[in-house]
């Protein structure tokens, strides 16, 4: 091989590992998180969770919670705070849930009642199936 065909296969390998590697990143960061991954369905027992009560879950590696709304039935909402990401908290006396990193807070339904969050939590479906809870 000549040196000058050597040097030109050399430049379009690491040219191509340059784009790759930020090509690589900056389509993970625009594609939406989890697009493409499917639901993964879970049950839980109703009377695991009686009203007013409610449970923490992991739905698809995202820390979640089960309420039991009294009237209103079961909901299933992310965990995570849209602000900054930490983990809110179920205040069954208020009936809402609260971030303990800058007093974000949600109602029930995932709204934001006030603080910082930008927008309301992740949202789960969930289904009633007899005794039992199907969530995903
Ligand atoms: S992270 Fe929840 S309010 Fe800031």
């Amino acid at each position: 091989m000549k040196r000058r065909t050597f040097l030109s296969v050399l430049m379009a390998v690491l040219g191509s590992t340059a784009l790759v590697s930020f090509a690589y990143p900056l389509i993970r960061f625009l594609a939406p998180s989890g697009a493409g991954e499917k639901t993964q369905k879970m049950t839980i027992r109703k009377d695991e969770i009686p009203p007013g009560d409610a449970k923490d879950i992991i739905v698809n590696n995202t820390p979640a919670i089960v309420i039991n709304r009294p009237g209103k039935g079961f909901i299933v909402l992310s965990r995570v705070c849209t602000h900054l990401g930490c983990l809110v908290e179920y205040n069954r006396t208020k009936s809402d849930l609260i971030c303990p990193c800058h007093a974000g807070i949600y109602d029930l339904e995932g709204n934001v009642v006030s603080g910082p969050p930008p927008k309301p939590l992740q949202r789960f479906s969930v289904q009633v199936e007899g005794e039992n809870i199907v969530i995903g």
